[in-house]
Parts: C-alpha cells; structure tokens; sequence
C-alpha cells in the first residue's frame, strides 16, 4: 500500500507517523504526530522513544496570524549573525513557548498541554490569544513552515504540515528526531523502520515524494 496515503489516514486518526527526510539533507527520521490531540503519554513515548528536541510546527499562515518571528531575527547577538547550516539553507526554528497553565513547563503533563493547546489555538489563531494564554521562553520549540511547504523547503516542519492538510486537521504538528540510544547519533532508517513495525504505525520516505 502507499505509505503516505497511510500516513494520511494515521493522522486523521491522530495517530503518530515516522517520517525520514533524505540522505543528502539531515539523514534523520522524526516521530510526527498532529498537536491538537496530544496527551501526556505521547509525550514520554518522543521523549524515550525519539529522544531528540520535542517541536511544534505551525503552517506559514497560522505562525503569521501569531506574528512568530523566526529565532535568528529575535537574537540581538552577533551568535545569530549567520546560520550556515550543514544540511539546508536556513532553520525553521523560532521562539520557545509555554501554555500558561503550566508549571515549569517541562513534564510530560505540562508539554502535551503546551502542545495540544497550540493546535487548539489554530482553530482561531490571534496575537491576543496567542499572548493570553501563552509565556515564552518555554519548553516547546515552535517551527515556522515554508509558505509553500514541501515546494520551498524539504524539512520535517514543512512535510508534518504538508500532512495536517491532507488530513484535515489543524495545521499544527509535534516533531521530534529519533536517536540510537546505542551509538548516541541519529537513529537509522532501517532501526526506525523496524521500530515502526513492531509499533504498527506508518514509515514514510520523504525523499521518495
Ligand atoms: C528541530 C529540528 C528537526 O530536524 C525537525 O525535524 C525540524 O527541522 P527540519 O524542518 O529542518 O527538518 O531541527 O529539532
Ligand atoms: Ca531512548
Ligand atoms: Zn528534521
């Protein structure tokens, strides 16, 4: 069967799907579910499972509608004069958030709160709401997607959003890279395939789309 017509049913269904970019970008495989219906436990299995930095994409317009600046041009520090990424032109990092019915901010509890509130407030998104109900620093790494996704950037932020609009939902999502808790570097397709498995949920190829 066609693995992104899975994928698209796995994030109807709020279900996580495991997405892999491409040799010749960052080589990585992160774990993508959409944000409005994360719970606690989501959390702990990208945080044990995954093991990189938990993110929350947001589609061009939503993050525009926020008013989210990208982190480079917030950093008034000669640090982020220049990027010079190893794998892409450019990061789609942006500001680091909390919900403010959080605590510290980092328990799973607190992030899928933080999470699932984002993709709540992308029914209506407004500077307003945004600032009423969020604080930043956090520790929730917003991403701002390319305005024309996968046309304009191949990263994981542009592909999880990608998904959201094939599957109907807010186009919000949680991304995190998988690591080999072995080696310490990213974990391989073929690891990450056969995690996948014996977790029935869907494997994608970016770089096959
Ligand atoms: C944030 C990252 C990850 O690689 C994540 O997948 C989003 O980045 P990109 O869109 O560049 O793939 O850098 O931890
Ligand atoms: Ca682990
Ligand atoms: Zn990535």
């Amino acid at each position: 069967t066609d693995q992104l017509a899975d994928a698209v049913t796995a994030f109807a269904n709020g279900n996580p799907i495991l997405a892999y970019d491409s040799a010749d970008r960052e080589n990585e495989v992160d774990i993508i579910y959409p944000a409005a219906t994360v719970e606690p436990q989501d959390v702990t299995r990208l945080r044990n499972d995954a093991g990189g930095l938990i993110c929350v994409a947001l589609s061009d317009t939503v993050a525009t509608a926020l008013e989210l600046p990208f982190a480079r041009d917030t950093l008034d520090h000669p640090v982020a004069a220049s990027e010079e990424l190893k794998y892409d032109d450019r990061s789609a990092a942006s500001i680091t958030v909390n919900h403010r019915d959080t605590f510290t901010g980092i328990t799973d509890q607190d992030r899928s709160v933080t999470i699932n509130r984002l993709g709540a407030l992308a029914a209506d998104p407004t500077t307003e709401a945004f600032v009423e109900e969020f604080r930043s620093p956090g520790h929730v790494q917003l991403l701002r997607a390319a305005p024309n996704l996968l046309a304009d950037r191949r990263g994981h932020t542009e592909f999880a959003i990608a998904l959201t609009a094939k599957a109907n939902r807010a186009p919000v999502a949680v991304v995190c890279e998988m690591l080999d808790d072995e080696t310490g570097g990213a974990l391989s397709p073929a690891a990450a395939k056969r995690y996948a498995a014996s977790e029935e949920l869907v494997y994608v190829d970016m770089s096959e789309r």
